[in-house]
């Protein structure tokens, strides 16, 4: 935000008038599926919109098709950037070599699509490492059931994967198999996806907790998933964060809730506050500046007690110690 505040400064001294540049930027925004989702849309929103830019925002309400339209309106209505996040990785080509024939500016912000066009088409990417976060939440896992002296036991997981075919879902789920497959006490009993949402998170709780018994830990691809899945825990009787170890990405301010009231366990954070940088990026476009190809967020794990390890010389913070910083 501080880097944001400079280069704006810097920029009002350069530039006669910021609001006579009139740049128009069109977001094309995957969804609201979960209050990651949401912190981000605002973020980025509220960081154009404070430097003045003029935006048009669309939520592809996690349809592919909504997104492949939002991208060819943002063409026909001549947006001097675009802002994109795919909820899938493949089927962009096409539409991207539009905007790339169109010579606007792409910003990729959280997901990066699988395409064959190269490493030229983009301006930059600003996102997350989703393989490194699986792999923390194996390390962390390993790590825990040490402390709890239970690295011994024969341990069956159960894994709420994201949305099919979404970065996140493979990344997430390549890391943490990667990891614990130098466990073989640890085994993956049943894997299936929940969308990303609570709902759908609660609902294959549901039917994991009915056909399997004996799930020790529940490794979901984001806190939302975790949350539903704890209503779904409580209500076959069981105690999550005690019967069940619940472990999940994200670090929204839900989880912190619920991690401090025992009912979750570890989550690894993924930052949704991506505005600013978005913002400092279009400046340093409009004042003739270069930008860096890929920029990557600093992220932290929260849990119980602090001080498990789930990274290269990294340990976990307290929740209870981060909860009120949270805002989303
Ligand atoms: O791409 C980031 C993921 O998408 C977040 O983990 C999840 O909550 C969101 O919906």
């Amino acid at each position: 935000m501080k880097k944001l505040l400079v280069a704006m400064l810097v920029l009002a001294l350069l530039v006669p008038s910021l609001s006579a540049m009139a740049v128009t930027v069109g977001f094309s925004q995957i969804g609201a599926e979960s209050d990651w989702r949401v912190a981000n849309t605002k973020s980025i929103n509220e960081a154009l919109e404070g430097a003045g830019f003029t935006v048009v925002f669309d939520d592809a309400q996690q349809q592919q098709p909504n997104q492949i339209r939002a991208l060819r309106n943002f063409i026909t209505q001549g947006v001097d950037y675009i802002v994109f996040t795919g909820v899938v990785t493949t089927g962009w080509d096409e539409v991207l070599q539009e905007v790339i024939d169109a010579e606007i500016p792409l910003i990729l912000v959280d997901r990066f699509p699988d395409t064959e066009l190269g490493d030229d088409y983009y301006v930059t990417l600003i996102n997350s490492d989703f393989t490194e976060e699986g792999r923390r939440s194996g390390e962390w896992l390993v790590e825990y059931l040490k402390l709890l002296g239970r690295d011994g036991d024969d341990i069956k997981i159960v894994e709420l994967q994201g949305t099919t075919g979404s970065q996140p879902a493979i990344e997430r789920q390549t890391g943490f198999m990667d990891y614990i497959a130098d466990f073989p006490n640890l085994e993956v009993i049943a894997s299936q996806t929940g969308n990303f949402t609570s709902s759908e998170g609660q609902a294959v709780m549901e039917t994991f907790l009915k056909a399997h018994p004996e799930i020790d830990v529940l490794y979901a691809h984001n806190d939302q998933m975790a949350i539903g899945a704890i209503d779904a825990i409580k209500a076959a009787g069981k105690v999550p964060g005690k019967d069940i170890i619940i472990l999940s990405i994200d670090a929204v301010k839900a989880i912190f809730d619920e991690i401090v009231a025992g009912n979750a366990n570890c989550t690894v954070e993924c930052s949704p506050i991506l505005g600013p940088q978005v913002a400092e990026i279009i400046l340093t476009l409009e004042a003739g500046g270069t930008v860096e190809k890929h920029i990557r967020s600093i992220e932290y794990a929260y849990d119980t007690d602090g001080g498990v390890q789930y990274g290269e010389g990294l340990f976990t913070i307290k929740a209870a110690d981060e909860i009120d910083n949270r805002e989303f």
